[in-house]
């Protein structure tokens, strides 16, 4: 039974994978719930323009590269392996319209209101969505973020040749030359998909390894796999301008901590250099919410921020940018304002990178551990050694676990393989029983699988392992 003073019990802004998941477990707990979004489709830029459309095409252009290589080692000879670029990217916006249509699906099963427009604040009980007020109790922000722009550099996503991932997911055409900026998740997932797809591919990245965040020896392995496939690595290196021509783009480098510049010329360039939190017309001043230095709103354990009766969730909070963690603090914050005791540990979240091989990791990386001043021991085991990778052809990549020198307790698992992004699930759901790497070395592991890899590194750990 909804509070007689207020519109509705919950207001969520944002349907992205934080909003909508909130919203729907708030109506299931029994809460009137309305969610305010301004797109078009529910579902945030995970279902519309990140996860759903860029693994759509990660999986056609892999199918792609599997026939144009792969496949004839098997003895499978396609004569001639052509590339129809519209029905692949028909297929992605399909896929995204199903996904998309779904939410909607649920929120009317669920009964959960959606408010189309932009919401802002008038006070702490009430926002302003496409020109009406309405109130509620609770109100969670859950409104995600976008690409951040390098200055100077500016951004066409409809038919321009310099584009962020979101234009990166639609061009019409595969890129002669395609120059990534930034050697992140988004650049080596969809650097992937138009070097499979026959464009020739530079990362240009400010550090000197790829994928910060990720563990050490997974960055070394990345940076060799990629360069492998045919991507030139251009690290330690920063953009000083882009010369937007008619013919492509000229684009000013050099090295990061300065010296001589050079210039590349580009096809296509995209600028994937990381994204900040989405704040701008919220109107937070109205509230007297403040953001940190990151841009970020920040909160209590619970999601709940530093004005009463408004909470915050998702990419506009701190810690890492994906959509499960979003979707487990969506969970969470509806069930704390239901009363009940949500908890997202935000120790194990997992992170993937779905490119192939896929690279994946949960917990402590070796240089955080030590860093903590943490005594460690670690077990790596190679793929090559593993017998079901062997036998699919598939020799990179290792699995790793770091685990406590004194309790044996696991703190970090960290691989890469082609099953890298399935494999990590397993190892998350241990660490999150308290599991050493003793339990897993004892857990009996299906033959032949890639995840038996898991198993090695574990006995590694403690000792030997069978199979090196
Ligand atoms: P969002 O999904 O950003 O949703 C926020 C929503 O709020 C948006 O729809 C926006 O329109 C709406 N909004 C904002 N302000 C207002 C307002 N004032 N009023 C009304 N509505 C508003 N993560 C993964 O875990 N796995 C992946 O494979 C993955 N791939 C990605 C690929 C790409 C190319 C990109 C860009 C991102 C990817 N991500 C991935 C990250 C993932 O998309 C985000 O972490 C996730 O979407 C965050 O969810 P959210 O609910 O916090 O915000
Ligand atoms: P990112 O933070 O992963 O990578 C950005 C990279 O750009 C970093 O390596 C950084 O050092 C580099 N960089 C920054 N400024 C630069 C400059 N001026 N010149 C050259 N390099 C520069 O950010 P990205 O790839 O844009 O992704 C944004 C977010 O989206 C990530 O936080 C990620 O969590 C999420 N995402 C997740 C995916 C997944 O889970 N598979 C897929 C895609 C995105």
């Amino acid at each position: 039974m909804a509070d007689q003073t207020y519109d509705y019990d919950v207001l969520v802004i944002g349907a992205g994978p934080g909003g909508y998941v909130a919203a729907i477990r708030a109506a299931q707990l029994g809460l009137k719930t309305a969610c305010a979004e301004s797109r078009d489709t529910l579902g945030g830029t995970c279902l519309n323009v990140g996860c759903i459309p860029s693994k759509a095409l990660l999986h056609g252009s892999e199918l792609f590269d599997e026939a144009n290589g792969h496949m004839a080692k098997w003895g499978i000879k396609a004569p001639k392996v052509e590339l129809d670029l519209g029905t692949m990217m028909g297929e992605k916006s399909k896929a995204v319209k199903e996904l998309t249509g779904g939410i909607e699906f649920l929120f009317k099963k669920n009964k959960v209101e959606w408010l189309k427009g932009r919401a802002a604040f008038e006070d702490a009980h009430t926002v302003t969505v496409d020109g009406k007020s309405v109130t509620a109790k609770d109100i969670v922000i859950a409104t995600g973020s976008s690409v951040t722009p390098l200055p100077g550099i500016d951004v066409d996503n409809d038919g321009g040749r310099i584009v962020d991932s979101t234009g990166a997911l639609k061009l019409d055409q595969v890129p002669e030359h395609l120059v990534v900026i930034g050697g992140g998740v988004i650049g080596l997932e969809l650097g992937s998909v138009w070097r499979r797809l026959g464009a020739k591919v530079t990362v240009v990245e400010y550090l000197d390894q790829l994928l910060p965040g990720m563990d050490g020896d997974v960055r070394k392995e990345a940076a060799k796999i990629f360069k492998k496939q045919g991507m030139d690595l251009k690290l330690q290196t920063k953009v000083t301008g882009a010369k937007d021509t008619v013919k492509g783009v000229t684009l000013t480098v050099e090295p990061a901590d300065g010296g001589e510049s050079s210039t590349i010329e580009a096809s296509h360039v995209l600028v994937s250099i990381g994204r900040r939190p989405n704040v701008e017309g919220l109107n937070l001043h109205a509230i007297g919410l403040e953001q940190n230095k990151r841009g970020q709103i920040e909160t209590h354990h619970d999601f709940r921020t530093a004005v009463d009766g408004v909470w915050a969730i998702g990419d506009v909070i701190p810690g890492p940018m994906l959509a499960h963690k979003a979707e487990d603090e969506g969970i969470a914050v509806a069930e704390n304002i239901a009363g009940q005791t949500g908890i997202v540990n935000h120790d194990l979240i997992p992170s993937v990178v779905y490119t192939m091989p896929e690279m994946a990791g949960v917990g402590l990386t070796e240089e955080e551990a030590k860093e903590d001043g943490r005594k460690i021991k670690t077990g790596k085991f190679p793929m090559m050694a593993n017998s079901r990778a062997k036998t699919n052809r598939e020799p990179e990549g290792f699995v790793k676990v770091i685990a406590d020198a004194e309790t044996d307790r696991v703190l970090g698992v960290w691989c890469i393989n082609a099953l890298a992004g399935t494999m990590i699930a397993q190892a998350t759901q241990a660490m999150e029983f308290g599991t050493t790497a003793e339990d897993i070395a004892y857990t009996c592991h299906a033959h032949p699988t890639h995840s038996e890899a898991l198993k090695e590194a574990a006995m590694l750990v403690n000792g030997s392992a069978i199979h090196i």
